[in-house]
């Protein structure tokens, strides 16, 4: 496993795809790791990197030109627990059963990233033979108990290899919200195509960059998304390894994310609308180096926005707190520089944020039943990626005067 940073020299970098040198475009300032949520005496010795992302003319892919180690990020102490959100188990009920439909005799099911097992277990129920590589030992342990096939492991090439002597080659490799996650993505591809029987496929969803760009959801920029991609990017990563797109389809998750169906090349049908998104790539202007000069002057834009909006309120003496504390969340306390000075505390439903402070500019994290106890005039919705779920459960906010303030698709109060 290659986890170095790609740099050349101060200000160059190197593509973790293709190897070609980058220039930052933007700078987001010095970040926190995202899912650090820590206690008062951690906060001298907290972790910071210089967040920048780059995008690469050469293979088209929206990076991060350096972040911290895996190892400080996916650990025993990992905070984010897929289970939480019932929404994403029905979600992931769906995604299994796509995936169902792909498999052939005595099927062998590969996820990464598989966290809790909110995924894996809709194969486990059915008894079809699965393995999970989960390396943050808290979520992973979670799974085990429930009787899911892990292994506490980063997945990269040479895992793969064991993988094979062990188990024999897999039907469906599986992934969500993880793929991105890697800088040594090459690892993974090299794995995938040991991993894979001739006839399997690949199948994994991440936030899309179509949709970062389009609402300037820079939230979705922060430690552990080493990657934003786009269909263009992904058919260049697997094209170096003969393999291909087979399908494309955008979903609703993560603020907007994008499912990407993979096999060896001329193994199986290709889906038209793998051409109509490559397309409408190219109409929005992803593969364009001016797109990302105006994205930079759009995050900079709902910075001031934000930032006036929160302080109107206060200077009107209302109180503010956030809801629900997301790894998004911390990209933007820490970009528009949001301290308690602006937000009492963020209610969250995850007992391990629950009496810590969020990464970077410490504003307490309350459990989420103290919000009906205590409601504020606003509350920042954070989780805006859960809001249906959140709305429904929280409507007497609502009826009893509060106010939510929304920054996605864009800033206003509802
Ligand atoms: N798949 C789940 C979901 O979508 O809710 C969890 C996503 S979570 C954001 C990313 C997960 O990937 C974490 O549980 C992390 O520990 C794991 N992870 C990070 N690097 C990995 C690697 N190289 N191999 C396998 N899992 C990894
Ligand atoms: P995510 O956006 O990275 O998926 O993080 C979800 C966070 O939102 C997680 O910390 C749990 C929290 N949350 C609540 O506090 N209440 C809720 O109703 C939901 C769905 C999530
Ligand atoms: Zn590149």
């Amino acid at each position: 496993m290659n986890e170095n940073n790609s740099k050349i020299n101060a200000s160059l970098f190197q593509c973790w795809v293709c190897e070609s040198t980058l220039e930052p475009f933007m700078t987001f300032g010095r970040m926190p790791i995202a899912n650090n949520f820590l206690s008062e005496k951690e906060f001298n010795d907290e972790y910071f990197f210089e967040m920048e992302p780059a995008f690469c003319n050469q293979c088209n892919t929206f990076q991060l030109v350096r972040q911290p180690e895996p190892q400080q990020m996916f650990n025993e102490k990992y905070a984010f627990f897929s289970g939480t959100s019932q929404f994403m188990g029905k979600h992931f009920e769906k995604f299994s059963k796509q995936v169902l439909s792909y498999l052939d005799e005595d099927p062998f099911v590969v996820e990464i990233g598989s966290n809790d097992g909110i995924m894996l277990s809709n194969f486990a129920n059915k008894n079809i033979k699965h393995l999970g590589v989960e390396p943050s030992s808290n979520v992973a342990m979670v799974a085990k108990e429930k009787g899911i096939n892990t292994t506490i492991n980063f997945f990269d090439k040479d895992l793969a290899q064991k993988i094979v002597k062990g188990y024999g080659q897999a039907s469906a490799f599986i992934a969500a919200n993880v793929m991105c996650h890697i800088p040594y993505i090459k690892s993974i591809v090299e794995g995938i195509e040991v991993l894979l029987r001739p006839n399997g496929v690949v199948v994994f969803e991440e936030p899309y960059l179509g949709e970062v760009i389009d609402k300037t959801t820079y939230d979705q920029i922060y430690d552990e998304h080493t990657f934003l991609f786009s269909a263009h990017s992904v058919k260049y990563l697997f094209g170096q390894y003969d393999m291909e797109l087979i399908n494309l389809e955008p979903q609703a998750t993560h603020g907007g994310s994008m499912r990407y169906t993979i096999a060896r090349k001329g193994t199986r049908t290709i889906n038209k609308t793998v051409n109509t998104i490559l397309q409408s790539e190219e109409e929005l202007g992803l593969n364009d180096p001016k797109t990302y000069l105006q994205f930079k002057q759009n995050c900079e834009n709902d910075r001031i926005q934000l930032v006036n909006l929160l302080e109107q309120i206060r200077k009107k003496g209302k109180s503010i707190s956030g809801y629900a504390a997301t790894s998004k969340s911390t990209t933007i306390t820490n970009y528009c520089g949001i301290t308690t000075d602006l937000i009492d505390c963020i209610y969250d439903s995850t007992p391990i944020k629950q009496g810590q402070f969020n990464p970077g500019t410490h504003i307490p994290i309350r459990p989420h039943q103290e919000f009906k106890e205590n409601y504020p005039d606003y509350a920042v919705l954070f989780g805006y990626n859960h809001s249906k779920e959140i709305f429904a459960k929280e409507q007497d906010f609502i009826e009893q005067g509060g106010k939510w303030i929304v920054y996605v698709p864009q800033i206003e109060i509802i």
